[in-house]
């Protein structure tokens, strides 16, 4: 019997198209580098979070599990007989896919503790089973993206997901963190509340997704930054009028775009959380801007492909 098992599963950022893809529009986003890691150790008695640590620039700190992360894990787990330890260096709760990191990484590290590798298939089921838990009514965007590495095109219809691999070129991204952590579930029930009225603004984030695609299309880095940053902007002015900007992500964004960014956008559910920039150059100017201006930022990396 296998008695000790982790594994690691990444976060993601959202560069178009959030809360309309909960509507059946298309989104695009990718996995960066950052994630989270799940160990998994045999021990007698109730199965147990023994330890959940986060990683930021100041270090590794203890953090309070949320009482849904708890009952999703116990959903997840069996009952009895193991230790779970959780790290993360996702800044938590901001937009960038946390839980479903943990969902993802939880679901490969029970395979392994089983002797085997969960598929990118197992990852998605059971990833969206514990991600309901936190987010009620999710897209499923967070899990895949994170299930699945890299950049990706993904759309949820009536007749089920579907996506595509998206090849990103080499983006130069800065995340501006507004240190407020946003609620997705009660983001989502806001719009849904709104609607029909804001229909409209939905569907015009759902048109903007096929023009980011095709920007995104050009290799040369730099050509992409100038032809997707407008775009980032304007899903930017969209979502502020969805109602789930604040205004610490307004002043994040127009930082951005006063220190040379090539366009911004909150990233996410909102109400808190982070902001992206997209830059045609080096990101230093605009990460001293930021962090002089009370802000965390740090650049952004994708995470490759995972193998099939
Ligand atoms: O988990 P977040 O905060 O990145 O939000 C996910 C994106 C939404 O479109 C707002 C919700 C969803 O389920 O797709």
């Amino acid at each position: 019997m296998i008695e000790r098992a982790s594994a690691w599963a990444p976060g993601k950022l959202i560069l178009a198209g959030e809360h309309a893809v909960v509507y059946g529009h298309p989104a695009i986003a990718f996995a960066v580098t950052l994630g989270t890691t799940v160990q998994l150790a045999r021990r007698p008695g109730h199965t147990e979070v023994e330890g959940c640590t986060a990683a930021d620039a100041e270090g590794a700190h203890l953090i309070e599990a949320d009482p849904r992360l708890l009952t999703a894990l116990r959903a997840a787990l069996p009952e009895q007989g193991l230790g779970v330890h959780i790290h993360t260096d996702l800044p938590v709760g901001r937009g960038m896919g946390s839980s479903a990191a943990l969902a993802v990484a939880l679901v490969r590290a029970v395979a392994r503790l089983e002797g085997r590798e969960a598929a990118a298939a197992e990852c998605q089921a059971r990833g969206f089973e514990i991600e309901r838990v936190f987010h009620g009514a999710p897209s499923g965007l967070d899990h895949t993206v994170s299930s699945l590495g890299g950049g990706l095109l993904y759309r949820r219809g009536p007749d089920g997901v579907r996506w595509t691999r998206l090849s990103l070129p080499a983006l130069s991204l800065v995340v501006i963190d507004t240190g407020a952590p946003g609620d997705t579930a009660e983001m989502v029930a806001g719009v849904r509340a709104r609607r029909p009225a804001v229909d409209p603004v939905l569907d015009a984030i759902g048109a903007l997704v096929p023009r980011v695609e095709a920007a995104l299309g050009q290799a040369d880095p730099s050509a992409a930054a100038r032809a997707v940053g407008p775009l980032l902007t304007e899903n930017h002015r969209l979502l502020a009028r969805l109602g789930v900007s604040t205004p610490a992500l307004e002043a994040a964004v127009a930082l951005a775009l006063d220190h040379g960014a090539t366009g911004a956008k909150l990233a996410g559910a909102g109400g808190g959380g982070v902001a992206i920039a997209l830059l045609d150059g080096p990101p230093d100017r605009l990460l001293a801007a930021a962090r002089a201006a009370g802000f965390g930022a740090f650049p952004a990396q994708i995470s490759p492909p995972e193998s099939p």
